[in-house]
């Protein structure tokens, strides 16, 4: 490893830590979807992509695009993306770093002729915190926001139609976000989240396919009321009736191979120590890397949640929020990037991601392929998520070879 090339990781690294440092809440990272934060986001990539020769847009659902002209007229374009959102108390480099190494691949670039343009795309939305609803950045880009989306609203009333308005964007602009015609190709980098890549020793994993998800909202609807007089044969309990139903998530999850299945948040209200819960929110994630199961699994715990309620005279009120089947990426352009990575000496197994991506919006559109970086002690959507310099200087290296390699692959031949 020369030092040139260390100083190039470490700069990846520390790029990602500057921009987290733009956040919602000081002292931890926290930068849900146009938030005031982006802002600073938007110009420090600007910055960066402007100095690597790209040009630079947002465009109207707030994706921030550079774009690095190959000298041939009408050349095809090849799609570097992933998201600039984050969780609520996140680490460093869940999307962003994927940005990041967009624009340092550009940046190796310098003198080099390619026969496609390069389009590095930051995509606004991805992880669905601010309005329940995922992969906004990306669903613009396919053309797949509908009206209906728009209107959807955070916790403070506010649509995302007004969001993007507050932002300083123009929502009746939102068709203009499309895809080029001369995109071709997406390609994606993005931490593993798992501890898969640290168990086998690699630097780096080839995507293959993405598991499906299922997000909802269950609200139990009890009764609240005095907890030193009301005799627990006549209580509507919305606590107890969450709580067994939790913990049958748990168990049904642990019972189906290969099923994961969440419940992330709970709100109970009025909140208080002496009060019965009238009313409690939770969230369900599910996912699987076969649709049939992860639809079984929605069912089979959404009867359980009924039953819990039922016995406790108290409601349930069901909203799926999200409903993703499981994408397989591209086979030819995953064989070619794991083609890259042997020739940049990197051994790659291919592996499934369990997290969803923005590659998987992209991929009924556009052939995609994307490259795992190995997540150290398996940690992320936490402040402690990390990435090994030797790791990122692996996908950069990786990076140029599929470069190379697709500079001479028909993929792009049909859009040219
Ligand atoms: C995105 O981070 C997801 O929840 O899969
Ligand atoms: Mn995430
Ligand atoms: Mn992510």
């Amino acid at each position: 490893m020369t030092g040139t090339k260390r100083d190039g990781a470490t700069r990846i690294i520390a790029r990602c830590r500057e921009i987290a440092t733009h956040t919602e809440v000081p002292g931890e990272i926290t930068r849900r979807f146009l938030t005031p934060p982006m802002h600073a986001v938007h110009s420090l990539l600007r910055q960066w992509m402007e100095a690597a020769g790209m040009t630079v847009q947002v465009d109207a659902i707030g994706n921030l695009r550079g774009l690095w002209l190959s000298g041939i007229p009408n050349a095809p374009r090849l799609i570097i993306g992933s998201h600039l959102d984050t969780v609520p108390n996140a680490g460093a480099f869940d999307g962003i770093l994927g940005v990041i190494l967009g624009v340092a691949v550009v940046e190796q670039l310098q003198q080099r002729q390619l026969p496609f343009s390069i389009e590095v795309i930051g995509f606004s939305e991805e992880e669905g915190v601010r309005f329940s609803k995922a992969f906004l950045g990306s669903l613009a880009v396919v053309g797949k926001l509908d009206s209906e989306t728009l209107q959807l609203t955070d916790e403070h009333g506010i649509s995302i139609a007004e969001a993007i308005g507050n932002y300083g964007l123009d929502p009746a602009q939102l068709p203009a976000a499309l895809l080029s015609r001369d995109a071709f190709a997406y390609l994606e980098f993005h931490i593993e989240q798992g501890p898969i890549l640290e168990s086998e020793r690699a630097s780096l994993g080839i995507v293959e396919a993405l598991v499906g998800q299922t997000r909802m909202q269950l609200l139990f609807g009890g009764q609240s009321n005095h907890a030193g007089t009301t005799p627990m044969l006549l209580r509507h309990d919305a606590m107890a009736a969450a709580a067994e139903w939790i913990v049958a998530v748990e168990e049904y999850a642990n019972s189906h191979q290969g099923l994961v299945a969440t419940v992330g948040k709970l709100e109970a209200s009025p909140g208080a120590g002496n009060v019965i819960a009238g009313r409690v929110k939770t969230s369900l994630d599910i996912r699987h890397a076969d649709d049939n199961i992860r639809h079984a699994a929605v069912d089979a715990l959404t009867q359980i949640a009924k039953t819990a309620a039922t016995k406790r005279g108290v409601t349930l009120t069901l909203r799926t929020e999200m409903e993703q089947s499981a994408v397989p990426l591209d086979l030819h352009l995953t064989a070619l990037l794991q083609t890259a990575a042997t020739k940049a000496g990197f051994h790659s197994n291919r592996m499934t991601s369990g997290a969803g991506h923005d590659a998987m919006i992209l991929a009924p559109t556009i052939p995609s392929t994307m490259l795992f970086l190995r997540s150290p002690g398996g940690l992320s959507h936490h402040p402690n998520e990390a990435v090994l310099p030797q790791d990122v200087e692996a996908a950069l290296v990786t990076a140029m070879e599929f470069l190379a390699l697709l500079s001479n692959d028909k993929t792009k031949d049909r859009h040219a």
